[in-house]
């Protein structure tokens, strides 16, 4: 009889009673053709052992009398044998009593490619073989996955707010009408572009392979961020009397050419770098031009979130022009389509440009009046100004960035 390397003991545990909780884990530790001791003191399972090894495929070397048990052999065999390594000793550190998603990545990191008939197995799980192929079309790690996207996933868990008690909504005093009416315009507007952030990530997020779970992760995270600012600007719109505006058909061209794209990394382009990016400016003029604290509130929030979502398409649009040169051209022809399809829309809605105006005057006053139409055409500046410092941080040349932040122009979103 050939020596064992592992010995378990299952006392007078019948097979179909127990025996085999104790049995199968201890076969799975071992090797291929590795050889397990067990000791066991049910006469049944003289039967029954040999014929169990016959059905999985174990092979069964048989039995010795010790003492008052039965010594058996049992060569672990390699059917259905799950791929990889287990993980083992695997402890995640506490960074000030937390685990953190970055960790399991360090631990773990993407693959180049990932392999679809893993389904939706987690990364580091050993994966049995004969399962089906599942329709993820995003396996390539250089076009999904940004190497900060844990980072980025764990900072969005500890940065959520409340939409109904964090916001000092009592605060809020009557305004003049014309004020509140800019208001519930300028919040109409960015519901609606926020709408669009709630769903064009939401289209890729069941196409992403579950081997790079963090970026669905945190593009949950984002899809969460927009509910919260929807939510919280049509509140803002009804919470004073000002009530909602109009949707423009230029803005409505705009977000529908923006819903229509089917590549992710245009998407994350598009959205994140060039709309979101663009967003973070207007957000702060309107925080800067805010008429009580509670609205300035609610955009300051929203804007840190969404320095987080253009962080995370800068950097996935830095890590895939990396490693793919021809994207550049792909990204450049996708904004110039863009840009063909609003052609005849205008520039910034009309409605949006004077309640604009009118928030940045704070109010009807003429003189206010020219001083919010200058604060108005120097945002428009300043959107491209820092568009174009964003494009070259994300890894365009400066001639690059001018080109793409003039193609889009016509987009606030
Ligand atoms: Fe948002
Ligand atoms: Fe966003």
């Amino acid at each position: 009889m050939p020596n064992a390397s592992i010995a378990i003991n299952a006392g007078p545990l019948p097979l179909g009673g127990g025996l085999l909780a104790l049995l199968r884990p201890a076969l799975d530790a071992l090797e291929v053709g590795g050889v397990l001791a067990l000791l066991s003191s049910n006469a049944a399972a003289r039967d029954d052992l040999p014929t169990w090894c016959k059905v999985e495929k174990h092979e069964y070397l048989g039995c010795e009398k010790v003492a008052d048990a039965d010594r058996h052999l049992i060569a672990r065999g390699g059917f259905n044998l799950p791929r990889g390594e287990r993980e083992h000793g695997l402890r995640l550190p506490l960074r000030d009593g937390k685990l953190m998603a970055a960790d399991v990545l360090a631990t773990i990191p993407h693959a180049a490619t990932a392999d679809p008939a893993t389904g939706l197995a987690p990364r580091g799980a050993r994966v049995e073989p004969g399962g089906p192929e599942y329709p993820f079309t995003l396996n390539e790690r250089d076009r999904v996955a940004p190497p900060d996207v844990a980072q980025l996933y764990d900072q969005a868990v500890a940065a959520q707010w409340n939409a109904q008690t964090d916001i000092a909504w009592a605060k809020i005093k009557p305004l003049p009408r014309a004020l509140e009416t800019a208001v519930g315009q300028l919040m109409t507007f960015l519901a609606e572009n926020e709408l669009s952030a709630l769903y064009l990530p939401s289209k890729f997020i069941a196409r992403i392979h579950p081997a790079y779970v963090e970026v669905g992760m945190f593009l949950s995270t984002q899809l969460m961020d927009e509910s919260r600012h929807i939510d919280v600007f049509l509140k803002r719109a009804r919470a004073n009397g000002g009530g909602l505006g109009v949707s423009s058909a230029t803005t409505s061209a705009s977000l529908h050419s923006l819903l229509m794209l089917e590549d992710f990394t245009e998407a994350a382009f598009l959205l994140s770098v060039l709309g979101e990016g663009t967003f973070l400016d207007l957000l702060r003029f309107i925080e800067d031009h805010a008429p009580d604290e509670p609205t300035a509130d609610l955009v300051r929030r929203a804007r840190a979130d969404e320095t987080r979502h253009v962080h995370f398409g800068m950097s996935h649009v830095r890590h895939a022009l990396a490693t793919d040169p021809s994207l550049y051209g792909r990204l450049e022809n996708a904004v110039r389509k863009r840009a063909a399809t609003l052609h005849n829309a205008g520039g910034v809605p009309a409605a949006v440009q004077d309640s604009l105006t009118v928030l940045a005057a704070r109010g009807t006053g003429p003189a206010g009046i020219a001083r919010g139409h200058d604060k108005f055409a120097e945002l428009l500046h300043v959107m491209h100004e820092n568009r174009v410092k964003r494009l070259i941080t994300a890894g365009f040349t400066p001639e690059q960035s001018q080109t793409l932040s003039d193609l889009h122009t016509p987009n606030f979103m």
